[in-house]
C-alpha cells in the first residue's frame, strides 16, 4: 500500500510543526548521513528526470504507454533542489536515469549543476545510448563520470522486436561516441530473457571484453503491469553463469557498490560481469540507495510501494529547503528492510513501471 501520510493534499498542513525524527537511528546521522531504521547509511540516489523514453522495451512499458502531464513531472530546478538537499545529507553518488534521460530538453545544464554541488563525489548516468551519438561529449564536459548503457542484443532484429522501435545501430554508435569523449568504465546492462537473449550472453560479454568495457546481466524484475507473464521468460544468474563459465574464466571480485550486483573479473581482460539478482540473491542489507520518481516521488526501496510525495512540498515551499529536508530525513523510517520480487513475478504488487521509478 502507498503510505499516503504525505500525499500531495496532506503534505504541506501535516507538516506544518513536522519535525524530523531526532533518534539517530532512523535520522540524520551525527557523521552527516542518512541512516534508516536497519542501521544502513544512504549516500545514494536514482534520480530519474522523465518517464519518458524513446523506446518502448517490452518488460518496462505497456505498448500503449500514456506518459505523464508536464505540471506532474519535476522541473530541471526541482530535480536539482532535490539532488542538492540529499548531498547537502551526506549522499555522494547520484545516478540520472529515466525514462530515457537524454531526451529531456536541457538535461545537460541540470548535469552540470548536479556535479558541481560540493560534496558530491560521482554524477553518473543510465542511458539507453539512442542519444549518445550526440551527448557523450557534452556529457563529459558537464562532469558525468560514468554512464551504464541499456544493451539487451547485438541483433538489430531482436533489438527492434525488444525495443519495439529501437535501432541497434544508433546504439553502437553512442557506444562509440562515448569511448572516443575518453569515459572509463562503460557498462552495459543486459536483461536476460529466456527464448528471447539467452543465447546471446557469451556473445554479449565477448562484446564487451573486446571494447574493454563492464557488463551486468539483470534478472528480470515484476515491475509494471505489461500484458503478458514474466514467469516464462525468467531467466536466472545461475544459469547465466554456467552459460559463460563454458567460455570465460570467471574469477569473483570483492568490489560492491553497495548494491545489488555481484562482480567477476576475467583474467586477462579489463572486463568485470556482474550479476544482479533480485530473485535468487537479496541484497537488502546492505542497501545504500533510495530513488526519487519523475514525479518527484522518494521510493526508498524498490519492491515496496512506500512512498513519500516531495513535489507539493517543494511547490509549497520554493525558496525553503526545511520542509523537503524533513521529509528526505523522515523517509528513512519507511525504508522497507527488503524485497521479495520471486512470489509475486506474474502478478506485480508493485504497480509502477522501471521507467517511472528509474531503473
Ligand atoms: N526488470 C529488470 N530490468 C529492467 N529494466 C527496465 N525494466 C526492467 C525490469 N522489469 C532495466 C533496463 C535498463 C535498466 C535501467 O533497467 O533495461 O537496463
Ligand atoms: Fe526506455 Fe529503458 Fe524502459 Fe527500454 S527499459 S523503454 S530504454 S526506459
Amino acid at each position: 500500500m502507498r503510505n499516503d501520510s504525505l500525499s500531495p493534499e496532506a503534505v504541506p498542513d501535516s507538516l506544518a510543526g513536522f519535525r524530523p525524527p531526532t533518534s539517530p537511528a532512523t535520522s540524520r546521522h551525527a557523521d552527516g548521513t542518512l541512516v534508516d531504521k536497519y542501521g544502513r547509511h544512504v549516500t545514494y540516489i536514482r534520480l530519474s528526470i522523465t518517464d519518458r523514453c524513446d523506446f518502448r522495451c517490452s518488460y518496462c512499458m505497456a505498448e500503449e504507454m500514456t506518459f505523464l502531464p508536464r505540471a506532474q513531472v519535476l522541473t530541471l530546478e526541482e530535480c536539482l533542489r532535490i539532488a542538492s538537499t540529499f548531498v547537502d545529507l551526506g549522499v555522494t553518488k547520484v545516478r540520472v536515469t529515466g525514462g530515457e534521460p537524454l531526451v529531456r530538453k536541457n538535461v545537460l545544464w541540470l548535469l552540470e549543476e548536479i556535479a558541481g554541488l560540493g560534496g558530491l563525489k560521482e554524477l553518473v548516468i543510465t542511458t539507453n545510448g539512442s542519444q549518445l551519438d550526440r551527448f557523450a561529449p557534452g556529457l563529459r564536459t558537464a562532469g558525468v563520470k560514468r554512464i551504464n548503457i541499456s544493451l539487451d542484443t547485438l541483433r538489430a532484429d531482436r533489438f527492434r522486436a525488444i525495443t519495439r522501435v529501437g535501432d541497434l545501430a544508433s546504439v553502437l554508435r553512442g557506444l562509440d561516441a562515448a569511448q572516443a569523449a575518453g569515459f572509463q568504465r562503460l557498462k552495459l546492462n543486459t536483461v536476460m530473457m529466456r527464448g528471447s537473449n539467452d543465447d546471446e550472453l557469451v556473445d554479449l560479454v565477448q562484446f564487451a571484453v573486446d571494447r574493454a568495457i563492464d557488463i551486468s546481466f539483470i534478472e528480470e524484475m515484476p515491475l509494471g503491469e505489461i500484458g503478458h507473464g514474466r514467469q516464462s521468460t525468467y531467466f536466472s544468474s545461475e544459469e547465466a553463469m554456467a552459460l559463460l563459465e563454458q567460455r570465460f574464466v570467471l574469477l569473483p571480485s570483492t568490489e560492491s557498490s553497495g548494491g545489488p550486483a555481484r562482480y567477476w573479473r576475467i583474467p586477462g581482460t579489463a572486463t568485470r560481469v556482474g550479476f544482479i539478482s533480485p530473485h535468487s540473491h537479496n541484497f537488502c542489507d546492505s542497501c545504500n540507495r533510495v530513488r526519487i520518481t519523475a514525479r518527484g516521488e522518494l521510493y526508498p526501496c524498490l519492491g515496496n510501494n512506500d512512498a513519500s510525495q516531495l513535489l507539493p512540498l517543494l511547490r509549497a515551499h520554493p525558496s525553503d529547503d526545511g520542509p523537503l529536508r524533513a521529509a528526505i530525513v523522515h523517509s528513512m523510517g519507511i525504508k522497507a528492510k527488503g524485497h521479495d520480487f520471486t512470489s509475486q513475478m506474474d502478478a506485480p504488487q508493485v504497480v509502477r513501471f522501471m521507467s517511472m521509478t528509474g531503473g
